[in-house]
């Protein structure tokens, strides 16, 4: 079976995207998914690009017993389009810059995280500028939508 290439997007790939891939790398490694998956971030500014994840982007991973230190920016790439299956973006603004630059034919490719993973068509707020409370939410968030984007992904991949 070949595996499910899931590429997360948000703004700078060093806030949602990077913690995004986190949290769904390691529930996957929990139910034993991780071989049917394979999974990155990057973001569609160029701002962060070889930049380590947003401190407190790493800390709220830290404090769930993830890992995401070793990431590092990068912006998306024409080639992301035919290389991944999934693009899920974090936010509306994310979908529309995805969806302008998709080629012909990996439009649909293109979702909303939530909506994809739960049906709940809710943006995953960007948080650069608020305080670190945001991101707990943001981890909580990224957690429910990366449980439920597994069970979807599950039904596919058994
Ligand atoms: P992210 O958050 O899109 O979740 O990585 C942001 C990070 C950096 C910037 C904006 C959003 N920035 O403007 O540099």
């Amino acid at each position: 079976m070949k595996p499910v290439r899931v590429l997360f997007v948000c703004l700078g790939n060093i806030c949602r995207s990077p913690l995004a891939e986190g949290v769904l790398c390691a529930l996957a490694e929990q139910k034993g998914l991780a071989s049917a998956l394979q999974v990155d971030s990057a973001g569609t500014g160029a701002w962060h690009i070889g930049e380590p994840p947003d401190g407190r982007s790493i800390q709220a991973a830290r404090r769930h017993g993830i890992d995401i230190s070793a990431q590092r920016g990068r912006q998306l790439r024409a080639e992301d389009f035919r290389d991944f299956d999934l693009i899920l973006g974090m936010d509306e603004n994310n979908v529309r810059t995805l969806k302008g630059l998709a080629p012909e034919g990996a439009a649909g490719k293109v979702h909303l995280f939530l909506n994809y993973a739960s049906g709940r068509s809710e943006d995953v707020p960007d948080p650069y500028y608020e305080g670190a409370d945001a991101f707990e939410a943001l981890y909580q968030m990224l957690e429910a939508g990366c449980s439920s984007l597994l069970v979807r992904l599950g039904e596919r991949t058994s």
